[in-house]
């Protein structure tokens, strides 16, 4: 996606001294049926700039092909798109030498906020049949604070979105109503192996869904 350079410079400029790093734009093509919403890129991301393409791509790529999904075909993007880190001093034990490291964190509200307009400018000129949160942060960008991806995944929702008012300068419902089919973000297998038959399930929900669209 090529975003408007105004929509980028704001962003940066409101993220400066925010520990980020790196720049992925959504990839897709514009028409797509489906919108997968993410969290933020990790390391992985940022070299090869290729939404989804480190561990947790690896788990969405299975699932898309069980689903008889094609990757081309789906438009991927996440809810922010820098690398958020924290910075961590941590003891080599082999060294004995104190160690710097900047771990992935998840987006503070600040941040969800800041990249806000690039979200919106994604859906606007996409505009696909179903928006597909993938993992809390991107469900709460689009639905507030109150929905669970543990409440509501693998479900059709027909709703009102979040979308950055330039004057209110927060995130307010729009008038449109959108359909949603919120899943649990791949990694989450990676702290809840259970989670796996889940997902599974709720992919192939979504690729039955998805169907009437072709
Ligand atoms: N997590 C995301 O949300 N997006 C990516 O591209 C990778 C991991």
């Amino acid at each position: 996606m090529n975003y408007p350079k105004q929509l980028v410079e704001a962003v940066k400029q409101k993220m400066n001294g925010h520990n980020l790093e790196g720049f992925l734009s959504g990839k897709g093509p514009k028409n797509a049926v489906l919108m997968l919403i993410g969290e933020a890129p990790g390391g992985t991301e940022i070299k090869t700039k290729i939404p989804f393409s480190g561990r947790s791509g690896k788990k969405l790529d299975g699932w898309l092909a069980q689903s008889g999904l094609c990757r081309e075909d789906i438009y991927i993007t996440s809810t922010v798109r820098s690398r958020p880190f924290s910075i961590k001093k941590e003891l080599n034990k082999k060294t004995g030498f104190f160690e710097t490291k900047y771990p992935n964190r998840a987006p503070n509200k600040t941040e969800v906020l800041a990249y806000a307009p690039l979200l919106d400018y994604e859906i606007q000129m996409v505009q696909p049949k179903i928006l597909v949160p993938m993992g809390n942060t991107g469900l709460k960008r689009l639905l507030g604070k109150n929905y669970t991806i543990s409440m509501c995944h693998g479900q059709l929702l027909h709703s009102p979105i979040l979308m950055y008012s330039n004057e209110q300068e927060q995130l307010i419902k729009t008038n449109n109503t959108y359909t949603l089919f919120p899943i649990y973000h791949p990694a989450a297998i990676f702290y809840n192996q259970k989670l796996e038959t889940i997902i599974e399930s709720d992919w192939s929900t979504l690729a039955a869904f998805i169907k009437q669209y072709n």
